[in-house]
Protein backbone atom coordinates (compact mmCIF):
# COMPACT_ATOMS: atom_id res chain seq x y z
CA UNK A 1 0.00 0.00 0.00
CA UNK A 2 1.22 3.43 -0.65
CA UNK A 3 0.71 6.47 1.67
CA UNK A 4 0.14 9.14 -0.44
CA UNK A 5 -3.61 7.39 -1.72
CA UNK A 6 -6.77 6.39 0.53
CA UNK A 7 -7.80 2.97 -0.27
CA UNK A 8 -10.77 3.94 -2.51
CA UNK A 9 -8.53 5.58 -4.80
CA UNK A 10 -5.92 2.80 -4.75
CA UNK A 11 -8.64 0.14 -5.96
CA UNK A 12 -10.12 2.93 -8.69
CA UNK A 13 -5.88 2.92 -9.79
CA UNK A 14 -6.18 -1.20 -9.58
CA UNK A 15 -8.98 -0.53 -11.79
CA UNK A 16 -7.42 1.37 -14.67
CA UNK A 17 -4.15 -0.39 -14.39
CA UNK A 18 -5.63 -3.59 -14.95
CA UNK A 19 -7.42 -2.06 -17.56
CA UNK A 20 -4.22 -1.75 -19.09
CA UNK A 21 -2.51 -4.83 -18.22
CA UNK A 22 -5.51 -6.68 -20.17
CA UNK A 23 -4.45 -5.06 -23.59
CA UNK A 24 -1.07 -6.26 -23.10
CA UNK A 25 -2.69 -9.45 -22.14
CA UNK A 26 -4.41 -9.40 -25.34
CA UNK A 27 -1.03 -8.18 -26.92
CA UNK A 28 1.26 -10.70 -25.95
CA UNK A 29 -0.89 -13.80 -28.28
CA UNK A 30 -1.41 -11.30 -31.15
CA UNK A 31 2.31 -10.74 -31.37
CA UNK A 32 3.00 -14.26 -31.27
CA UNK A 33 0.43 -14.92 -34.03
CA UNK A 34 2.61 -11.89 -36.05
CA UNK A 35 5.75 -13.11 -35.17
CA UNK A 36 4.73 -16.98 -36.93
CA UNK A 37 2.85 -14.97 -39.92
CA UNK A 38 5.55 -12.53 -41.20
CA UNK A 39 7.12 -13.04 -43.77
CA UNK A 40 9.69 -10.14 -43.76
CA UNK A 41 12.49 -10.57 -41.71
CA UNK A 42 12.86 -7.29 -40.42
CA UNK A 43 9.64 -7.49 -38.96
CA UNK A 44 9.32 -10.29 -37.69
CA UNK A 45 12.83 -10.46 -35.51
CA UNK A 46 11.59 -6.60 -34.56
CA UNK A 47 7.86 -8.09 -33.30
CA UNK A 48 10.18 -10.83 -31.34
CA UNK A 49 11.88 -7.66 -29.55
CA UNK A 50 8.50 -5.93 -28.82
CA UNK A 51 6.93 -9.45 -27.76
CA UNK A 52 9.61 -9.61 -24.84
CA UNK A 53 9.05 -6.02 -24.07
CA UNK A 54 5.63 -6.00 -23.68
CA UNK A 55 6.22 -9.59 -21.41
CA UNK A 56 8.06 -6.28 -19.11
CA UNK A 57 5.31 -4.06 -19.46
CA UNK A 58 3.25 -7.05 -17.88
CA UNK A 59 5.86 -7.22 -15.50
CA UNK A 60 5.86 -3.38 -14.49
CA UNK A 61 1.85 -3.35 -14.55
CA UNK A 62 2.37 -6.66 -12.38
CA UNK A 63 3.99 -4.92 -9.78
CA UNK A 64 2.28 -1.80 -9.54
CA UNK A 65 -1.03 -3.32 -8.97
CA UNK A 66 -0.05 -5.40 -6.52
CA UNK A 67 1.75 -2.34 -4.72
CA UNK A 68 -1.52 -0.51 -4.80
CA UNK A 69 -3.06 -3.60 -2.80
CA UNK A 70 -5.01 -5.57 -5.91
CA UNK A 71 -4.59 -8.76 -7.77
CA UNK A 72 -3.09 -8.60 -11.43
CA UNK A 73 -5.71 -9.74 -14.08
CA UNK A 74 -5.55 -12.33 -16.47
CA UNK A 75 -8.46 -11.46 -18.80
CA UNK A 76 -7.51 -10.44 -22.27
CA UNK A 77 -8.92 -7.52 -23.91
CA UNK A 78 -10.49 -6.95 -27.30
CA UNK A 79 -7.91 -5.17 -29.46
CA UNK A 80 -10.08 -3.24 -31.57
CA UNK A 81 -9.06 -2.36 -34.92
CA UNK A 82 -10.76 -1.59 -38.35
CA UNK A 83 -12.82 -3.60 -40.33
CA UNK A 84 -12.98 -2.50 -44.10
CA UNK A 85 -14.32 -4.38 -46.46
CA UNK A 86 -12.60 -7.12 -48.43
CA UNK A 87 -10.53 -5.31 -51.23
CA UNK A 88 -10.79 -6.65 -54.78
CA UNK A 89 -7.65 -8.45 -54.08
CA UNK A 90 -9.00 -10.23 -51.69
CA UNK A 91 -12.71 -11.42 -53.16
CA UNK A 92 -9.79 -13.28 -55.90
CA UNK A 93 -7.61 -15.01 -53.79
CA UNK A 94 -11.10 -16.38 -52.23
CA UNK A 95 -12.72 -17.03 -55.14
CA UNK A 96 -9.29 -19.10 -56.18
CA UNK A 97 -9.09 -20.99 -53.48
CA UNK A 98 -12.59 -21.81 -53.78
CA UNK A 99 -12.12 -23.02 -57.62
CA UNK A 100 -8.91 -24.62 -56.93
CA UNK A 101 -7.99 -27.02 -53.74
CA UNK A 102 -4.50 -27.05 -55.42
CA UNK A 103 -3.41 -23.79 -54.69
CA UNK A 104 -2.89 -20.60 -56.41
CA UNK A 105 0.99 -19.18 -56.65
CA UNK A 106 -0.23 -15.98 -57.69
CA UNK A 107 -2.58 -15.40 -54.96
CA UNK A 108 -1.75 -11.26 -54.00
CA UNK A 109 -3.58 -12.42 -50.25
CA UNK A 110 -0.42 -12.74 -48.34
CA UNK A 111 1.20 -9.86 -49.44
CA UNK A 112 -2.20 -7.70 -48.99
CA UNK A 113 -2.79 -9.39 -45.58
CA UNK A 114 0.55 -8.59 -44.35
CA UNK A 115 -0.36 -4.58 -45.23
CA UNK A 116 -2.89 -4.48 -43.65
CA UNK A 117 -1.93 -6.73 -40.18
CA UNK A 118 1.28 -4.34 -40.27
CA UNK A 119 -1.27 -1.30 -40.02
CA UNK A 120 -3.25 -2.72 -37.61
CA UNK A 121 -0.01 -2.67 -35.92
CA UNK A 122 1.20 0.29 -36.13
CA UNK A 123 -2.57 1.81 -34.68
CA UNK A 124 -2.35 -0.78 -31.48
CA UNK A 125 0.89 0.99 -30.90
CA UNK A 126 -0.56 4.05 -30.98
CA UNK A 127 -3.54 2.93 -29.08
CA UNK A 128 -1.36 1.97 -26.45
CA UNK A 129 0.95 5.34 -26.21
CA UNK A 130 -2.60 6.92 -25.68
CA UNK A 131 -3.79 5.11 -22.87
CA UNK A 132 -0.21 5.17 -21.22
CA UNK A 133 -0.48 9.01 -21.57
CA UNK A 134 -3.62 9.12 -20.19
CA UNK A 135 -3.25 6.62 -17.71
CA UNK A 136 0.12 8.37 -16.20
CA UNK A 137 -1.87 11.69 -16.54
CA UNK A 138 -4.60 10.22 -14.05
CA UNK A 139 -1.66 8.64 -11.54
CA UNK A 140 -0.02 12.21 -10.89
CA UNK A 141 -3.47 13.43 -10.69
CA UNK A 142 -4.39 10.48 -8.20
CA UNK A 143 -0.80 11.12 -6.35
CA UNK A 144 -0.03 8.02 -7.35
CA UNK A 145 3.78 9.53 -8.34
CA UNK A 146 5.78 6.19 -7.65
CA UNK A 147 3.65 4.31 -10.70
CA UNK A 148 4.57 6.90 -12.99
CA UNK A 149 8.49 6.10 -14.07
CA UNK A 150 7.52 2.18 -15.06
CA UNK A 151 4.17 3.36 -17.27
CA UNK A 152 6.83 5.61 -18.43
CA UNK A 153 9.35 3.12 -19.50
CA UNK A 154 6.12 0.90 -20.94
CA UNK A 155 5.26 4.07 -23.08
CA UNK A 156 8.70 4.58 -24.54
CA UNK A 157 8.96 1.10 -25.60
CA UNK A 158 5.47 1.46 -27.33
CA UNK A 159 6.69 4.99 -29.03
CA UNK A 160 9.74 3.12 -30.63
CA UNK A 161 7.70 0.17 -31.59
CA UNK A 162 5.23 2.68 -33.35
CA UNK A 163 8.26 4.68 -34.89
CA UNK A 164 9.81 1.24 -36.39
CA UNK A 165 6.87 0.09 -37.98
CA UNK A 166 6.66 3.72 -39.47
CA UNK A 167 10.38 4.06 -40.32
CA UNK A 168 10.13 0.63 -41.64
CA UNK A 169 7.25 1.33 -43.85
CA UNK A 170 9.14 2.13 -46.99
CA UNK A 171 11.25 -1.37 -46.74
CA UNK A 172 7.97 -3.06 -46.17
CA UNK A 173 6.53 -1.75 -49.13
CA UNK A 174 9.38 -2.03 -51.32
CA UNK A 175 8.56 -6.13 -50.40
CA UNK A 176 5.21 -6.11 -50.48
CA UNK A 177 4.13 -4.14 -53.45
CA UNK A 178 5.93 -5.50 -56.47
CA UNK A 179 3.28 -8.12 -55.48
CA UNK A 180 0.12 -6.91 -54.88
CA UNK A 181 0.87 -4.25 -58.22
CA UNK A 182 1.18 -7.53 -60.23
CA UNK A 183 -1.95 -9.30 -58.82
CA UNK A 184 -4.03 -6.22 -59.63
CA UNK A 185 -2.50 -6.19 -63.57
CA UNK A 186 -2.92 -9.18 -64.06
CA UNK A 187 -6.70 -9.31 -62.81
CA UNK A 188 -7.39 -6.15 -64.38
CA UNK A 189 -5.93 -8.27 -67.81
CA UNK A 190 -8.56 -11.30 -67.45
FE1 LIG B 1 3.03 -2.54 -27.62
Amino acid sequence: MTQNTSPETNSKLVEYFNECLSVENAAIDRLQTRIDECPLQEGKQRLQQHFEETRGQQNRLQEIISKYGGSPTDAKAHLATPKPPATQLMKKALADTVKSVKGDTDNPLPEEMELIRTKEDAILEHAEIVSYQMLMQLAERAGAQDAIPLLKQNLQEEESMAKWIMDNTPLMLDQLWPKIQSAVTSTANK
